[in-house]
C-alpha cells in the first residue's frame, strides 16, 4: 500500500520493493494498491474512501496484513486497525521485522531488538488486543509478542538495558580495532544496495563462506575477512547490512555500532547491481544514507556488479542487449573510475584489486585495466 509519490522512486517500483521485502518476511502478496494524495490525512493516512475500498477487497482477496509503504504515526496505525480489522504494518515494521529474522550475532540481535522496542514504544497503548489471535504474523516476532502484557515503564528499562549490553559490545569492538590498528593492516568495507551483491563479492576475493541469498537483506551483522592483494601485503574487508530506501531511523541509529566499522575503513566498496533497473536510484540511497551518516568524504571504489548478464567474458555487451550503452549513459553522475566485475563469474577481480592497490597508495594506478570498462561520466 503506497500513500504518495516520492522523488527519485516512482510508486509502482517502491511498491515492487516492497512486495520483495513482504516475501523475504515470509508474505504471500495478494494485491498492491496506490493513493495519490497532496498530503496523508491526520486519521488513516490514506482518506476515507480508500479505506472503505480496502474493507470491501478485504471480502475478495481475505488478506490479513495490510503493509503500507510509509511511516505510519501510531494514532493512524491504530485507526486503520481498528477499521479493517487486520494487521496494518508500515515499511519500519516490516524491515524491522527481516532484520529480527537475520540477526545472527549477540551484536546484531541487541540492535534490533533495541530498534524494535524503540519503534514500540509511542505505539503502547493496547491497541492490538483485537489481534491477538494473528499469532506468529509478520512484525510479531519479537517484543511485538510481549507488549500486550507490558507497559511502557517496563519497555523503558528494557531500552535502558539493551543500550548498556550494546556499550559492552561497542568496547569489546573498540579494542579489536585498536588491536588492529597496531598491525597496521587496512581495512576496506563493503557497502551496497540490499541484494547488490556484496557477500558474493566478498567470498569471490576472499574465499570465505560467506552467506550469499537472493533476499533482501541476507547478511546483517559484519563478517571481516583477509584479502591477499597481487603485488604483496594485504587488507582486512568487511561486509555490512545492506542498505534500502527509507532505511527506518531508528535503524540507522540501532545500526550505528556496526556501520562505525565505516568510519574505520580506509576505503570503501560501493557495489551496485548494475542489472537492476533502479541501479542509479539505488545508488543515490547508498550515497544519501552514508552522507546521513557523515562518511561522505570517505574514499570509495563504485563496483559495478553482475556484469555477466549483461556482457561476455570480454567485456562485450551480449549480443541484443543495449543496456550496457545505456546503464553507462544512465550513470553520468558517477564516479568515472568505477569498475565493473561479475562476482559470480570471478571476472574484473584483477582489476579491482589494483584499483584497490592504488587507493591504499601501494601501487601506482595502471592505465591498462586487465578486464572490464571504466564506466565514465556522459558528460
Ligand atoms: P544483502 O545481504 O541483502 O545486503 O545482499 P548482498 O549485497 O550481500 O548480496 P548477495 O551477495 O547475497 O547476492 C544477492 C544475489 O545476487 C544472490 O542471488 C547472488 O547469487 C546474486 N549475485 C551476486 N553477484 C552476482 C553476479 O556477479 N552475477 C549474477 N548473475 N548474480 C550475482
Amino acid at each position: 500500500m503506497k500513500g504518495r509519490g516520492n522523488s527519485r522512486w516512482t510508486s509502482e517500483r517502491s511498491l515492487e520493493e516492497l512486495a520483495q521485502l513482504a516475501l523475504t518476511a515470509g508474505a504471500n502478496v495478494v494485491g498492491r494498491c496506490v493513493q495519490r494524495l497532496g498530503r496523508p490525512t491526520s486519521a488513516y493516512y490514506v482518506g476515507r474512501g480508500k479505506v472503505q475500498e480496502l474493507a470491501s477487497l478485504r471480502h475478495r482477496l481475505g488478506y490479513s496484513t495490510i503493509i503500507f509503504d510509509e511511516e505510519l504515526s501510531p494514532s493512524q496505525q491504530r485507526n486503520l486497525e481498528d477499521a479493517l480489522e487486520v494487521k496494518v504494518l508500515d515499511r519500519t515494521a516490516l524491515i524491522l521485522d527481516i532484520f529480527a529474522q537475520h540477526a545472527r550475532t549477540r551484536e546484531g540481535a541487541l540492535q534490533v531488538e533495541l530498534a524494535q522496542h524503540e519503534y514500540l514504544l509511542p505505539r503502547l497503548a493496547g491497541q492490538w488486543t483485537h489481534l491477538e489471535r494473528l499469532e506468529g504474523a509478520i512484525g510479531t516476532r519479537g517484543p511485538g509478542e510481549t507488549q500486550l502484557e507490558t507497559d511502557r515503564r517496563l519497555i523503558r528499562r528494557k531500552i535502558q538495558h539493551l543500550k548498556r549490553q550494546l556499550e559492552e559490545v561497542r568496547r569489546q569492538r573498540a579494542l579489536y580495532r585498536r588491536r588492529r590498528a597496531r598491525q597496521r593492516v587496512s581495512v576496506i568495507s563493503l557497502v551496497g544496495y540490499t541484494n547488490a551483491g556484496k557477500s558474493t563479492l566478498m567470498r569471490a576475493l576472499s574465499g570465505a563462506d560467506v552467506l550469499v541469498e537472493d533476499k533482501l537483506f541476507a547478511t546483517l551483522d559484519p563478517v571481516t575477512r583477509r584479502v591477499a592483494l597481487p603485488h604483496g601485503g594485504a587488507f582486512l574487508l568487511t561486509d555490512t547490512v545492506g542498505f534500502i530506501q527509507n532505511l527506518p531511523t531508528q535503524l540507522v541509529a540501532a545500526f550505528r555500532a556496526t556501520l562505525e566499522e565505516l568510519s574505520e575503513a580506509s576505503l570503501l566498496l560501493h557495489v551496485v547491481d548494475i542489472t537492476h533497473p533502479d541501479a542509479a536510484e539505488q545508488a543515490q540511497t547508498v550515497e544519501d544514507t552514508l552522507a546521513d551518516l557523515g562518511l561522505a568524504d570517505k574514499p570509495y571504489i563504485t563496483v559495478l556488479n553482475k556484469a555477466d548478464l549483461i556482457c561476455g567474458p570480454d567485456g562485450l555487451p551480449i549480443e541484443g542487449l543495449e543496456s550496457l550503452g545505456d546503464v553507462r549513459a544512465s550513470l553520468r553522475y558517477w564516479r568515472p573510475d568505477a569498475v565493473l566485475v561479475s562476482a559470480v563469474k570471478g571476472w574484473g577481480l584483477t582489476d579491482l584489486l589494483g584499483h584497490i592497490e592504488a587507493a591504499l597508495g601501494l601501487e601506482e594506478e595502471s592505465e591498462a585495466a586487465s578486464w572490464g570498462y571504466r564506466v565514465r561520466p556522459a558528460s
